[in-house]
């Protein structure tokens, strides 16, 4: 497929896909919200990606925010669709079977924060600064970030920077675990790339499981959850890969996962 926002490449079942917009700070139109959702469904169906690295264009920005121009056009009836079906494109990406890593690489406010925080996780330069200065337009987070940023920092937390629109620092961002490591920029790749090989060489179908199950703690109560895991793992160990990973251990050689 082409792609008129959006740059991707694969390398050693990683795929890099960069939001491609420079010069409106890689905002997010409709045509690239479109763009995303077809790429994450190619790329859930593409045998030769294992984990996906999503960032941005440039050194200024991951994504700036949805785009505001479009914004400026909604009313009441435009403005709910708008907002369900951007949640659905960051549903997909929550959801995928395989990990994306959101290596945030500049400004991620708004529609950027939301999306960040519907990656699995995030790593980011030292220039990343997140937010969601909504409050300033008039209006919330509608791409999911009034229940994403509540449920991934706390919620006393979130409700000050939703009701300030003030930026998050890649260092507090470090801080109250928004992001999980920060390297300086030139770094942030090289750097996403060694944990997206690492996850690589896993077998893909536990990793899936290991999301999925990750992902309903966000839903269920522990009871519920535990009885969750307790299925998903009998699940895992009727793989061929539980086999190869236990026998490798005790053969004391490395595995080699087939994704069976
Ligand atoms: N939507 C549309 N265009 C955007 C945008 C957005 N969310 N964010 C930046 N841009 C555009 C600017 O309009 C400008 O375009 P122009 O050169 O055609 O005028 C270009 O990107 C560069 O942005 P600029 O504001 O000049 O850069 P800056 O370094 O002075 O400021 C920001 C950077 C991120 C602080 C500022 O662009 C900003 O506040 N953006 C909006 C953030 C926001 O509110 N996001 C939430 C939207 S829901």
């Amino acid at each position: 497929m082409n792609y008129q926002n959006l740059l991707f490449s694969v390398n050693e079942k990683v795929a890099i896909v960069t939001i491609n917009r420079p010069d409106k700070l890689n905002a997010l139109n409709s045509q690239t919200m479109e763009e995303l959702k077809n790429i994450f469904i190619e790329l859930n169906n593409n045998n030769d990606v294992s984990v996906i690295i999503l960032t941005g264009s440039g050194e200024k920005a991951f994504v700036a925010g949805a785009d505001i121009s479009e914004l400026n056009k909604l009313d009441m009836l435009s403005a709910k669709k708008f907002s369900e079906s951007g949640q659905e494109v960051f549903n997909l990406i929550e959801n995928l079977e395989k990990p994306v890593i959101a290596a945030v690489n500049g400004f991620a406010l708004g529609g950027g924060c939301e999306l960040a925080l519907a990656c699995h996780f995030r790593i980011a330069s030292e220039n990343a600064q997140f937010g969601q200065p909504e409050i300033n337009l008039g209006i919330i987070p509608g791409y999911g970030g009034t229940q994403r940023l509540s449920r991934q920092i706390n919620s006393g937390r979130a409700m000050e920077y939703i009701l300030t629109g003030n930026m998050i620092d890649a260092n507090e961002a470090l801080r109250i675990g928004l992001v999980n490591h920060v390297y300086p920029q030139k770094d942030l790749i090289a750097n996403a790339v060694e944990l997206a090989v690492k996850i690589s060489l896993k077998s893909r179908i536990t990793i899936r499981h290991a999301i999925q199950a990750i992902n309903a703690s966000k839903e269920m109560s522990l009871k519920e959850g535990l009885d969750y895991e307790a299925s998903i793992f009998a699940l895992c160990c009727g793989s061929a890969d539980f086999k190869e990973g236990t026998s490798a251990f005790l053969e004391k050689r490395k595995p080699n996962f087939k994704n069976l």
